[in-house]
């Protein structure tokens, strides 16, 4: 009798962006074909419009969350937004893309748990994602976490009710950035020291990080 298991998908710390990513954030998303950037963005976004739009981010007042692999190559990043209209304090609009190369991982649904959780921490009672219908990838993430769908032609509006945070996702959230950072940190000084040898590779990190590293396929 043979047992059929799917295979784990790769660990990859989440961790929230600031200023300093941007150059990072243009290069994901310049990489992006006109298709995602259509899915993306809700029209076909050249890089002009990309390069605005990365530098018109408040880091101040939204919340940037992204996974990189060992290169610290930005592989995926999610932008929550706060709502400013007094119709709507206590919501947020949440915009992702993951790179090409590395979807089918769980990266677009583990950044939007990552938010869900964010939110609620930040008192946000109602998430939205504004999406093309087409967007079935999109839309499956949302309904699996219960949101509510309203389509009106080709585009479709999600909405996600949030209950209030509670004593696990202040915790879930301190304890996942934390280990994000660290993980960041050595990507970092690994990269650094590459870069000291001449462009060498370098081996044998330590084991936690190994087994991070080997699940990254394009790390
Ligand atoms: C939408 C997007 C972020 C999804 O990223 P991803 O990392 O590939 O998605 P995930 O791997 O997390 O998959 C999420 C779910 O969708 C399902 N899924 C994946 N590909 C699918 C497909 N082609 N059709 C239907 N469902 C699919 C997965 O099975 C998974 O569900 P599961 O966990 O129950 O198995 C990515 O395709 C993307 O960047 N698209 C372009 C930009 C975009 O559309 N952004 C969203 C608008 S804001």
């Amino acid at each position: 009798m043979s047992i059929h298991t799917t295979p784990p998908k790769p660990f990859a710390p989440i961790r929230s962006m600031g200023p300093g990513h941007r150059e990072r954030m243009v290069r994901h998303l310049v990489a992006l074909g006109p298709e995602d950037r259509y899915l993306r963005f809700g029209y076909p976004a050249g890089d002009p419009q990309i390069r605005q739009y990365v530098a018109g981010l408040n880091f101040e007042r939204d919340d940037v969350f992204g996974i990189f692999n060992r290169r610290l190559e930005l592989l995926a990043v999610a932008h929550l937004a706060y709502s400013s209209s007094p119709d709507c304090p206590s919501c947020a609009e949440f915009g992702v893309s993951v790179s090409a190369h590395a979807r089918g991982r769980g990266y677009g649904k583990r950044l939007f748990e990552r938010a869900v959780m964010h939110a609620r921490n930040q008192g946000v009672e109602m998430m939205f994602i504004h999406a093309l219908s087409e967007n079935t990838v999109m839309l499956s993430i949302a309904a699996q976490a219960g949101s509510r769908l309203v389509r009106d032609g080709s585009e479709t509006e999600a909405f996600l009710r949030l209950p209030p945070a509670n004593f696990d996702t202040l915790v879930s959230e301190l304890v996942q950035e934390q280990l994000a950072q660290t993980d960041y940190r050595w990507k970092a000084q690994l990269q650094a020291f590459r870069q000291l040898l001449g462009g060498a590779e370098v081996s044998a990190p330590p084991v936690a990080s190994r087994e991070r590293s080997e699940a990254h396929t394009d790390a």
